[in-house]
């Protein structure tokens, strides 16, 4: 990708003057170009009057990365960006939205100015509007999806300035949705003759072992009105680079109107794409004009099938496959909304390693990276559009454009997803509040219709919260039927309706095992998605406190995660995702075992703070951690909880058995054990055939004495978006983990060389304190911060002081980019 590192002038002589120099020494571009705009934006919080203005003086704005989001941004004169009065209270955790304008300038050549020119925004939350060198040209509402300004005749050579405002009104949301320009920006410059990028659409009708049959069909736009002879070429590569299929080029004689483009290709032996081995296959379609090349693009697929119906369920390479799924929303806790593509595809990643197989993008369009890291990791993904249609669940919500909007929200999430092999359903919608009456009956069938005129492949689904016989129109409007927490209708709603394939799109993490007995059970349900997989901002508290008699949720004030993640903020695993990797005998951590924290020692409010009355909806599981350091519980019973693929388990205290105990379906593959504390070890070994098959152990901790400092990675390059995220983790003077609240301590990190923090985080729910000031107190004994590249390259000094402790340091390597 080329990175366009021009400075921000203000001067437009001086961007007349470089615009020049660059046509004179830049080589010329043949082919399309993408050019990303990440660094240099100019930002301020709040509405401005003439912003748009090409000659409006922004040098006193903050000079702003994008992605970006306002809302997680220390509020002026504070550490904190949270505070009580946000409008949208619980919901969004405490952070409010509000107006903001964002404006930067991006310079073009004589001959790049002439060209066809798109501005392409991944998303923009929410209701943006765009100018171009003072001419508004677009307005955008929707906060989640992909779109494209047409800037074609409408840029200069030299500086242009492009300005956006986004307007986000409270209350808009049921989660926190962040503010602002919360994906990449990119230019891209095509020639006059080009192929719509829109229009490539690539689907596999034949995937077998033996031959994969590639379709594809596409458009070749010619903005003039002379005819041009053109010559359209194909081939495909496989993972390697190497060509594996190539097509005859065709001549064709392209006058105003856009020309289709068909192709059928077959592949022998292809190499499938499945969620072990997800192979990957990039079409290269080339355009020339006059023996040069106008145009590549490249479209990267998969090969592979998918078949779902009530009797087999659903079969991926017609192999039967269940989906061990979990929602997630786009926020990434310590840097908000920020869709940096690293940070969308770590959770993707997150999931994976825990066992996940499927995401439910709860509840819109995922973003490209989002797509880009399923497809790579082998990961099945329901891309779901809203959250609401006409009917509003909140005052300021998508419902108030969707009446105009749909369409074009629909056709950006199934065109710029439709080449992705990780896409397994649309989803139309979440518990749309006109779900079951007419009118979401009909808004379910034009959703579904417009899907499969863009999309015939995929099956539409949609996840439905009413009962039978209320829900049987919707159902009937789709092809795959979702179910929020209704597991227990699978049964009778399968001698009612036959053939309906069904799933748990939503269920509570404390039901894992109840959910997971009907995808075992009953071909016709074919998996499960628990609320939620990763830990989100927003809805506070609801996975701790759940929802009160009147269905009331209970985070108040400085609640702000709602801490029914399986994967903590963080991305740490809790005790419910070793659970469920038992349950679904991923053979990760086959055995495990977690203590039950004792009434009235809870840091965090208990459990049951708040006076509970039936009826109450308790979200999570037991309240169990990895910790055996309980100070002052000493002799005191203690809950342990072993959770196991093994036939039979033994709890180990100090080297003292305290039993052996089955462990199966008849358990709900737990033991329960009630063990005097005694600092130490406490070990549970496995048994398969009397044979120890696995053990998991937990040793009480002296005080913090040292830190664990690690890296995900520590090469980066300098684009502008490559972050790397550092995890900070107290150890006793033995290595053994820190867990207990009272030994948390701060830490204070720093970054020098061409990089930024941009983020601290510690999946503490209650810690309204700053994610920019890099000091943050460990919660369980760990931080993680967020290191963003800049756009030189150069070497990374990441300094970590813990309260106490000497100073550590991560070194990290900026590179310069790489243009392949
Ligand atoms: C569901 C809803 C989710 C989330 C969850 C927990 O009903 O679809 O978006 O709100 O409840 O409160």
């Amino acid at each position: 990708m080329y990175i366009d590192k021009s400075h921000h002038l203000c001067s437009v002589v001086a961007l007349v003057i470089i615009a020049g120099f660059l046509a004179v020494v830049a080589p010329r571009e043949a082919a399309a170009k993408e050019r990303g705009l990440s660094d240099d934006w100019r930002f301020f919080k709040g509405d401005v009057s003439g912003a748009e203005r090409t000659d409006f003086d922004d040098r006193k704005w903050k000079t702003v990365t994008v992605p970006h989001d306002w809302s997680i941004m220390d509020r002026a004169g504070t550490k904190s960006p949270f505070t009580p009065e946000a409008e949208s209270g619980q919901d969004s955790g405490y952070l409010p939205g509000g107006t903001g304008w964002y404006r930067r300038q991006f310079i073009l050549t004589e001959e790049e100015a002439a060209k066809n020119v798109r501005l392409n925004f991944g998303a923009v939350y929410m209701d943006a509007d765009i100018w171009v060198n003072g001419r508004h040209l677009a307005s955008h509402h929707y906060g989640y999806t992909a779109f494209t300004v047409d800037l074609t005749n409408k840029v200069r050579a030299g500086g242009n300035v492009v300005a956006v405002r986004a307007r986000h009104e409270d209350p808009s949301s049921r989660w926190y949705a962040g503010s602002g320009i919360i994906q990449p920006v990119a230019l891209e410059i095509l020639n006059c003759v080009h192929i719509d990028p829109d229009s490539v659409f690539v689907t596999t009708p034949v995937a077998t072992e033996k031959v994969g049959k590639v379709k594809v069909s596409a458009q070749v736009n010619h903005c003039g009105t002379d005819p041009r002879q053109a010559l359209l070429s194909s081939r495909i590569l496989d993972g390697s680079g190497a060509v594996v299929a190539s097509t005859r080029a065709e001549k064709r004689r392209l006058s105003g109107k856009p020309s289709p483009w068909e192709l059928s290709v077959s592949i022998e032996n292809p190499s499938l794409w499945s969620l072990e081995k997800p192979n990957l296959y990039t079409l290269v379609q080339e355009v020339q004009v006059d023996g040069r090349v106008v145009d590549e693009r490249r479209t990267r697929f998969g090969i592979r099938s998918i078949t779902v119906d009530a009797k087999n369920g659903l079969r991926l390479n017609d192999r039967s496959i269940v989906l061990k799924g979990g929602n997630i929303h786009h926020d990434n806790y310590m840097i908000g909304a920020a869709g940096f593509p690293d940070a969308d595809a770590r959770k993707v990643l997150l999931m994976k390693q825990a066992g996940y197989n499927a995401i439910r993008n709860a509840h819109n369009p995922a973003s490209k990276a989002t797509l880009n890291a399923a497809d790579e990791l082998g990961m099945l993904v329901i891309n779901e559009a809203f959250d609401s249609w006409n009917k509003h669940k909140r005052a300021k919500d998508y419902s108030r454009f969707f009446a105009t909007d749909w369409k074009a929200d629909i056709d950006s999430m199934v065109i710029s997803g439709r080449n992705h092999p990780s896409v397994l359903f649309w989803s139309i919608g979440n518990e749309i509040p006109e779900q079951g009456t007419p009118l979401g009956v009909e808004t379910a069938e034009a959703l579904t219709e417009r899907v499969r005129e863009l999309d015939p492949t995929r099956p539409v689904t949609q996840a439905v919260s009413i009962d039978p016989p209320e829900s049987a129109g919707q159902y009937a409007a789709i092809d795959v039927a979702g179910y929020n927490y209704r597991s227990h209708l699978f049964e009778s709603d399968h001698t009612d309706y036959p053939d309906r394939v069904m799933y748990s799109s939503e269920s509570l993490p404390k039901n894992a095992f109840k959910v997971w007995q009907t995808v075992e059970d009953m071909p016709w349900v074919i998996g499960d998605f628990v609320w939620t997989s990763v830990d989100y901002l927003g809805e506070a508290g609801i996975g701790w406190m759940g929802y009160s008699q009147d269905w009331q949720k209970l985070g108040p004030y400085p609640w702000h995660l709602a801490y029914c993640g399986e994967i903590d903020a963080t991305g740490r695993k809790r005790p419910a995702a070793y659970y469920r990797e038992v349950l679904w005998k991923s053979a990760l951590n086959p055995i495990s075992a977690f203590v039950q924290q004792p009434e009235g020692t809870a840091d965090l409010p208990d459990r049951h703070y708040f006076k509970i009355e039936p009826p109450h909806l308790d979200w999570s599981l037991e309240d169990v951690h990895p910790s055996w350091t309980w100070p002052g519980q000493e002799n005191k019973p203690l809950t342990v909880f072993v959770y196991s693929e093994h036939p039979e388990v033994e709890l180990f205290l100090n080297g003292e058995s305290l039993g052996r105990k089955a462990v199966g379906e008849a358990s709900e593959y737990k033991a329960t054990y009630t063990v005097p504390y005694q600092p130490g070890l406490l070990k549970a070994v496995g048994y398969n055939q009397e044979r120890e098959a696995g053990s998991w152990v937990l040793r009480t901790a002296g005080s913090p004495a040292a830190a664990k400092v690690y890296a995900d990675r520590h090469r980066l390059q300098a684009n502008g978006l490559d972050l790397a995220y550092v995890s900070v983790e107290l150890t006793d003077q033995n290595g053994t983990p820190i867990y207990a609240r009272s030994d948390d301590r701060f830490v204070d990190i720093q970054v020098e060389g061409p990089a930024e923090l941009i983020g601290v985080g510690n999946g503490n729910p209650m810690d309204a304190s700053s994610f920019q000031s890099g000091r943050k107190k460990t919660f369980h004994g760990r931080v993680v911060a967020v290191v963003r590249a800049g756009t030189e390259p150069g070497q990374v000094t990441v300094r970590v002081a813990v309260e106490g402790q000497p100073e550590q340091q991560q070194v990290l390597h900026v590179t310069s980019v790489d243009y392949r």
